[in-house]
């Protein structure tokens, strides 16, 4: 499966603590795009999709969140609930967000700009379809 966990180099002192992520060096690709998700409690999924060509990184930046992940193979679950620790998720990557904490707040590093149309399968089953046939459309 196309992830993977990060440890962020803490830059902590009794000040506090601080990461830095920067593209290319903490993250394997160009940062085109940042969103967070907040407000979402334990009733909430999210995610349900996979992308085309979209690299994301995943950081749980206060409280926590479980990602499920799966290749059309197998089924992966990493709760997030550190801000040092961020989640790579490769391209075609089915993804659901699941059981935030109250106080989530989900930061996301994208590759791309937002492309609803093209890039996005919201279909499990057509997800499903295109890993069964080596993403051959
Ligand atoms: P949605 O894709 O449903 O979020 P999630 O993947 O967490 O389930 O996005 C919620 C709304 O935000 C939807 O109207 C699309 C919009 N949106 C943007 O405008 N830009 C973005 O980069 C993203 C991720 C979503």
């Amino acid at each position: 499966m196309n992830i993977k966990l990060f440890e962020f180099v803490k830059k902590g002192d009794n000040r506090g603590n601080l990461v830095a992520i920067e593209a290319g060096i903490d993250v394997p690709f160009k940062i085109r795009r940042v969103y967070y998700v907040w407000g979402s409690d334990s009733s909430v999924t999210r995610g349900l999709h996979a992308h085309r060509k979209l690299e994301q990184a995943l950081v749980c930046v206060h409280g926590a969140v479980t990602i499920i992940l799966d290749d059309g193979v197998e089924r992966k679950e990493v709760r997030l609930d550190d801000p040092s620790r961020g989640l790579y998720i490769g391209r075609r990557t089915w993804r659901e967000m699941k059981d935030f904490s109250g106080d989530a707040i989900l930061m996301v590093l994208a590759s791309e700009h937002y492309e609803e149309e093209e890039d996005y399968i919201h279909d499990y089953k057509k997800f499903l379809e295109c890993a069964k046939k080596d993403w051959k459309e």
